[in-house]
């Protein structure tokens, strides 16, 4: 199995990537998860990820709390689509797993520095303040990380927390620009490719039919965020962007994308963490990302019900 950190703002979406990962312990092995502030703030991401570890049946997952603010700007969050608790959706009680002692950062450069070189992937799910300080406070890390796969940006879809930019990125765009400056091999799962990956109402019901409490979770995080969504973009379902992180580790053939230059945008107003992916090659910057553009969604659905099914 690869080993993985999943840093993460659950958030119904990246609660179901959390199931996906940990219910795949042949393909992926969680050294961590580190919580950092998004969807909503820190109090609540790093409870909610000690929630979902609990649902998955895995309380000894280590869960750490990391950055509670971007690196130069004021938090903006995602209550309206992810409700107040950020897993808004079934009623769920409070953890009893504890939070690791430690700050999520140095859990993050401790754990690069230990495992040998190029063997831990990191698996942004929210705004990459978190990796990003790992990267200014130790930046001998950088090039230990064996690859980034992420959950940010888009391109032909643009965007869905401004015209132009994609909520991960727009809410710490110096910290994206460090993580797509770093050098480190990165695949990016853009809104191109998880608007593409929409429930509908047998994907939810295979979830709900599975009969475990995983999976009557699923449903119901999915029946309380589709509403949202289905009013916003006119759809028949919601985007899971989160998990397509982790079906990309388990079945990267799932997806199919392009090597290419993507550049942040931090300076104008109008599109400010807008992803510049140079997708028809027009420029000469040299390609930074696996940017990723296709999807079988059938095979996504079939990956993640298959796996939820085990906890
Ligand atoms: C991203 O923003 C968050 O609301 C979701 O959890 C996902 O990571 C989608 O733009
Ligand atoms: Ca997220």
């Amino acid at each position: 199995p690869r080993k993985i950190i999943i840093d993460t703002d659950p958030g119904q979406d990246d609660a179901v990537a959390i199931l996906l990962a940990l219910a795949s312990p042949e393909d992926v092995e969680v050294l961590g998860i580190t919580a950092v502030a998004g969807n909503v703030p820190l109090p609540l991401t790093q409870k909610n990820a000690r929630i979902i570890c609990e649902l998955a049946g895995k309380p000894a997952t280590r869960v750490f709390a990391g950055c509670d603010a971007p690196l130069k700007r004021k938090l903006v969050t995602a209550e309206h689509v992810h409700g107040k608790t950020g897993l808004d959706g079934p009623q769920m009680a409070d953890p009893v797993m504890p939070l690791q002692p430690e700050h999520a950062v140095d859990f993050i450069i401790e754990t690069l520095r230990r495992e040998p070189a190029h063997t831990v992937t990191l698996c942004p799910l929210g705004p990459l303040t978190n990796i990003a300080t790992a990267f200014a406070k130790a930046p001998d890390i950088v090039a230990r990380v064996q690859q980034i796969v992420l959950m940010g940006g888009a391109y032909f879809e643009v965007g869905n927390i401004t015209p132009a930019a994609e909520f991960n990125i727009y809410v710490d765009p110096e910290a994206a620009e460090i993580v797509f400056k770093s050098g480190i091999s990165l695949v990016v799962m853009p809104l191109d490719v998880t608007h593409k990956a929409l429930t509908n109402r047998a994907r939810v019901e295979a979830f709900r039919a599975i009969g475990n409490e995983a999976g009557r979770m699923v449903a119901e995080w999915t029946d309380f965020f589709e509403r949202f969504d289905m009013q916003k973009y006119g759809s028949e379902g919601a985007p899971l962007h989160d998990p397509c992180v982790i079906a990309y580790l388990i079945r990267p053939g799932l997806f199919t994308g392009r090597h290419i230059n993507v550049e942040i945008e931090t300076r104008s107003e109008l599109t400010l963490g807008m992803t510049v992916a140079d997708w028809w090659g027009v420029t000469k910057r040299p390609a930074n990302a696996l940017f990723m553009g296709g999807v079988d969604a059938a095979g996504f659905y079939g990956l993640l019900t298959e796996r939820l099914a085990r906890l």
